[in-house]
Order: structure tokens, then sequence, then C-alpha cells
């Protein structure tokens, strides 16, 4: 395959650098362009980036200057967006009508109709509301989002449960990285010794989002699932990887062991199982007591895996567990990937 040209906008920042070290070598994707804001704009990128990963800058990267985020800057098939809500909503729909594939961590579109909200673990089929997207809005290129982090490893895990045994009801509260605030994020006095039971806007989204996922697609659209949501979420002092305790109630009588196998046996879609950045495996089910830990295990998979634990009874529904899916990796850039993957397997770009 000829290599296809991509782009980062908000290329700084804490997803944008990681854009930036999972398109290092990627085998379909060359890196042609990385975006910013004014204050980075024109300077080379090692020089306006403060590189936060544990993993060294790509060399490709270093000597990069960054330019605006505007088509008339950019110029790439596929557009990869760590841009903030505000600015992705003003932005996003330009490259789109210019005829990029804008894959989006924002939330700004998440919630349109023809807009898929997609994990291709979960519900590749989605990706056909591009066509419709396409026809409404008049433009070639598209815009594809991810779901926010939080909701990235839950709606996995409860995918696999779902379709075996019918979910109902979700009780959910997370334990989620700094890393998911942002650079430089949330300060340091607030943090340590801390954990703040508050993050705007980050409870409705966990408890919306999964219900497009699960939904099915009819007639064009998306019919809502009708599993029912509560959410607490909580930011807690780890750096990367977000943790959720889970509890569910479902349809039927389900044994804890008849769920650890089903979600151990858990495939993505046929369209979704071999692509460069596919989840191998979709799902990883550990059996001590005490796992999965953030700093343990958040790079299982190379942190595409959503990792699960302590599935047992639970004495007000039916079953708990514990998930734990890498925020910045699955849960914003790699997933972002992942989704251009599948627009190009599915012959959509
Ligand atoms: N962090 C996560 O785990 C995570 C997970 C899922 C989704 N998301 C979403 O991903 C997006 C990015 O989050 P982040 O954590 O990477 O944010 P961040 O660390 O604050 O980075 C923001 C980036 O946007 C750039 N930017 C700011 N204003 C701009 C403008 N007017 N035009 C162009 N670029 C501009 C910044 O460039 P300068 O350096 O030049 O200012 C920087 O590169 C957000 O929508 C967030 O909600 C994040």
């Amino acid at each position: 395959m000829k290599p296809i040209p991509v782009a980062v906008l908000g290329a700084t920042g804490s997803v944008g650098q990681r854009f930036i070290s999972l398109l290092d070598n990627h085998p379909w994707f060359t890196v042609v362009a990385l975006a910013a804001s004014d204050r980075s704009v024109g300077q080379k990128f090692s020089d306006a980036c403060r590189w936060v990963l544990n993993e060294p800058m790509p060399e490709y990267a270093r000597d990069m200057v960054v330019v605006s985020a505007s088509p008339d800057s950019v110029q790439a098939k596929i557009v990869f967006s760590a841009l903030h809500n505000e600015i992705a909503k003003d932005l996003e729909p330009q490259f789109a009508k210019a005829g990029a594939a804008v894959c989006s961590n924002a939330s700004s579109y998440r919630r349109e109709e023809d807009v898929p909200l997609l994990l291709p673990e979960v519900n590749a089929e989605h990706i056909q509301l591009v066509k419709i997207q396409r026809q409404q809005r008049d433009w070639s290129g598209c815009i594809l989002t991810n779901p926010n982090c939080t909701s990235t490893g839950l709606t996995v895990a409860l995918k696999a449960l779902d379709d075996s045994f019918g979910v109902k009801k979700v009780f959910a509260v997370s334990l989620q990285a700094l890393s998911g605030a942002g650079y430089p994020g949330v300060s340091s006095l607030d943090i340590i010794d801390n954990v703040i039971p508050n993050i705007g806007g980050e409870e409705e989204k966990v408890e919306w989002e999964p219900r497009k996922m699960l939904g099915k697609m009819a007639d064009s659209k998306i019919q809502l699932s009708d599993i029912r949501f509560s959410a607490h979420t909580n930011r807690v002092a780890v750096i990367d990887g977000h943790t959720v305790c889970v509890s569910v109630e479902f349809a039927q009588r389900v044994s804890p062991e008849d769920a650890i196998q089903v979600m151990r046996s858990y495939q993505a879609p046929a369209s979704a199982r071999d692509l460069p950045s596919s989840p191998r495996p979709a799902i990883s089910v550990r059996e001590e007591a005490d796992r999965p830990q953030p700093r343990l295990d958040r790079l299982t998979g190379k942190g595409m895996t959503t990792v699960v634990g302590r599935l047992r009874r639970d004495p007000l529904l039916d079953l708990k567990f514990v998930v734990l899916s890498h925020n910045t990796i699955r849960g914003a850039a790699g997933g972002s990937i992942y989704n251009a993957e599948l627009l190009v397997n599915e012959n959509l770009l």
C-alpha cells in the first residue's frame, strides 16, 4: 500500500504526543504535518513541545515545523485531532469539508446522529454512518469520533457480556489518571494525597456514550441501547490508566465463571480483528485477587487491550468486576488510529 499522508492537530499536547509516538513506523500512515496553537506555530516540534512520554520523541518529528491547524496549512488525507472541544467544534468540519477524514478525540460531534462513535472491536459496523454523513453534509471528508477514555474499557467489557447475557443496569465508579486531564493538567497541590470526586461533564458522558456504541444500526440510524447507567467519576494520582469498578444487572442469571469465559473468548468483528492497531487480545481477564492495577497492567496488548479482573457476585445487582484501560493509548490516540485503519480497510477513505 502507498503510504497515506496523515497529520496531527494538537500535536504538542498529552494526546498529540501519543499520536506522534504511535505513528512512528506505522505500516500504512506517514505523518506529513504537525499542528498546534499560535504559541507553537513556526517552531521546530522539539522546541515547541515539552515531551512527557517515557519513550523518546521519535526522530521524524523533532525537526518538523509546527503549522497552524487550518486546512490551508495541513494537506493530509487523514487528520488526527487532539484538540479541545471548543476548538475542535469549529475546526474539524473545516477539514472534513476540505476532504480530510478527521479522527477526533473531542466530544463536540460524538452525539450527532450521522457521526460514528467508534470502538472497532465493539461496533465496527457503525462506520457505515460515514456514507450518510457525506450525503447529508455535502462534504467529501468525514468526522469519526472515539468515546471518552472512561467509557472505552467499560464499553468493551459490557459488549462481551451484553451479547451473551443481555445487560440491564450498570453502576460504575471510575478512578481516572492524571494524563486524562491533558498537560499540565491538575495541579500537584490539588492531587497529591488526594482524590477529586468530580470531573466536569464526565459522568454524563459515561452514562450516555456506551448506549450509542452498544446501540444497533437500523434504517441507517443508531437506536440507543436501553441499558441504564449510573456513574461516579474521580480523579486519582495515577499517571496513565483509567480504572473503573463496575456492578451489572443482567436479563438472566449469570455465573462469574460464565462471564469470565465470555470475556476471554470475545473477539472483535472480522473487519476490525486484524488491523495494525487491533488489540490482541480484545479483553484480558486476570484471576489474581489484586489485579488489574494501572502501573502493572496498562500496557497489556501494547496499551490497546481492555483488562478485566475481580469478576465476582454482587449482592445488590448480579456481578461486579474491575476494568482497566490505557487512557491516552486505547482511550485516545491508539483508538483514533484504530478507527482510521478501519476506515481504510472498509474502503471509506
Ligand atoms: N488525555 C486523555 O487521556 C484524553 C482521552 C480522550 C480524549 N481526550 C481529548 O483529547 C483532546 C486533547 O486533550 P489533551 O489531553 O491532549 O489536551 P492538552 O494536553 O491540553 O493539549 C492540547 C493541544 O491543543 C493545542 N491547541 C490549543 N489551542 C489550539 C488552537 N486554538 N488551535 C490549534 N491547536 C490548539 C495545544 O497546542 P499548544 O501546545 O501550542 O498550546 C496542544 O497541542 C481533548 O478534546 C480531550 O478531551 C483526551
